[in-house]
């Protein structure tokens, strides 16, 4: 019998691992352990509306306090797991607690990755990926003029879009030839630099930080690798995370760039699952190959199975990947994966800022991103929930609605 479960990481993926657990009948104890002082919150809004003021903190909460009580979930909020004895069945915490399990969940999430330049330490140069980052940029925002943004992804250009909202002058300094490069095709890259252009932010692409100058030990201006100086009284660093693995590899688990699983969610030890931004996955999506996903989707969609595997019925991870991005006005959604497609279609009008981008692998439909055009989101995500494709050539008349195109 299985009577204690310890997750370790209490954020999107570790609550749903909880609920899941009770969902599906466990009445044995549920430890929720996180080193972050906040209980479970949404992390996307830290970079959209609570960046601009238009969340709270309560808002952002995923769960009210009394719920962990009437689950039964014991949540341990502060407290840091530094070591797994899994034969002994023991997690031993900073400050020497000990917790006894018979298994294991890890959501330990993902760490930004630092800035390595002169003067990456200084006043004034800040990341965001917790709560605390965003309460300590939006404290900063006010009294800043010139913004620089390192890192053209998904955090960079969020934040910098509410911050030329805010009327800041931002710039944007980018190391790829092109914007958002990890997760869409050039021509999306292309109209993302427009549009923020558009918004009158500087975007600066093959080009990157070579230091940052102080005065009085607060940053004041960012040296690019081209001899340029930019005046920074704020620099916002979102170059990208990578998965919290430490506690996974000294417990002698499988780690290869994440938490190695199996479509059940488990690891190379049978005691232990694992879901989320920690993890790389196999996924039909993506034959052949371990894949990261880091979005709320793969949270909680990964943590279902997980709990499942927990509790020795049998689930497999197959959901259709989805994803969001807000900037400014600009509502992206991407459905699938577009990773290996061999050909892209454009539905709708870019100029106009409404568009959707199709991608295609052998002459079928593998993922979207749609700007402004949620309706084409939701027919591509059902579509490839279902196995269904469009036809390529037929997709770009948007006098035609994308669901009666629908093919098997
Ligand atoms: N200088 C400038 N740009 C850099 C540097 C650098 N030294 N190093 C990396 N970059 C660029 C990458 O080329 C990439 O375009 O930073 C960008 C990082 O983008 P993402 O990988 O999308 O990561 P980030 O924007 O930090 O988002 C982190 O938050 O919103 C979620 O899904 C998102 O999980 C992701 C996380």
């Amino acid at each position: 019998v299985i009577d204690r479960i310890l997750i370790v990481g209490a954020s999107q993926a570790g609550l749903q691992v909880a609920v899941s657990l009770r969902e599906l009948g466990f009445t044995g104890s549920i430890a929720l352990v996180g080193d972050e002082t906040h209980a479970p919150y949404q992390r996307p809004p830290l970079s959209k509306a609570y960046l601009a003021g238009k969340a709270t903190v309560e808002t952002l909460s995923l769960r009210t306090p009394e719920f962990y009580t009437e689950h039964g979930i014991e949540l341990l909020t502060g407290t840091r797991v530094t070591a797994l004895d899994l034969d002994a069945g023991k997690a031993t915490a900073e400050r020497g607690e000990q917790l006894g399990f018979d298994q294991v969940a890890l959501t330990t999430g993902a760490q930004v990755r630092r800035l390595k330049v002169p003067g990456a330490d200084l006043a004034g140069v800040v990341y965001l990926r917790d709560l605390t980052d965003a309460d300590h940029l939006a404290a900063l925002m006010p009294a800043a003029r010139s913004v620089v943004v390192v890192g053209g992804g998904f955090i960079g250009l969020e934040a910098a879009a509410v911050a030329r909202a805010a009327g800041k002058d931002v710039t944007v300094v980018e190391t790829a030839p092109r914007l958002i490069a990890r997760a869409v095709a050039p021509l999306v890259s292309d109209f993302y630099r427009e549009a923020h252009e558009r918004r009158g932010t500087r975007i600066l692409l093959d080009r990157s930080v070579a230091s940052l100058t102080a005065a009085d030990g607060r940053v004041t201006a960012a040296n690019l690798d081209d001899g340029t100086t930019l005046a920074a009284d704020l620099v916002v660093v979102g170059i990208g995370v990578d998965a919290r693995t430490e506690l996974a590899a000294a417990a002698g688990l499988t780690v290869d760039r994440g938490v190695v699983v199996d479509p059940h969610a488990r690891t190379s030890d049978p005691r232990v699952v694992a879901a989320g931004d920690c993890t790389v996955l196999p996924h039909p999506a993506a034959p052949g190959q371990l894949i990261r996903l880091e979005s709320v989707q793969n949270a909680v969609d990964q943590s279902r199975v997980a709990a499942a595997t927990l509790l020795g019925q049998q689930a497999v991870y197959d959901a259709v990947p989805w994803f969001w991005s807000d900037q400014d006005d600009l509502k992206l959604q991407i459905a699938g994966l577009s990773m290996g497609y061999d050909h892209v279609v454009v539905r709708g009008d870019t100029e106009k800022e409404r568009f959707s981008a199709l991608y295609y692998r052998d002459r079928r439909l593998i993922a979207a991103d749609s700007v402004n055009r949620a309706p084409d989101y939701m027919v591509v995500r059902r579509a490839l929930a279902a196995g269904h494709t469009i036809p390529a050539e037929l997709a770009t008349n948007t006098d035609v609605s994308l669901k009666s195109l629908l093919r098997p």
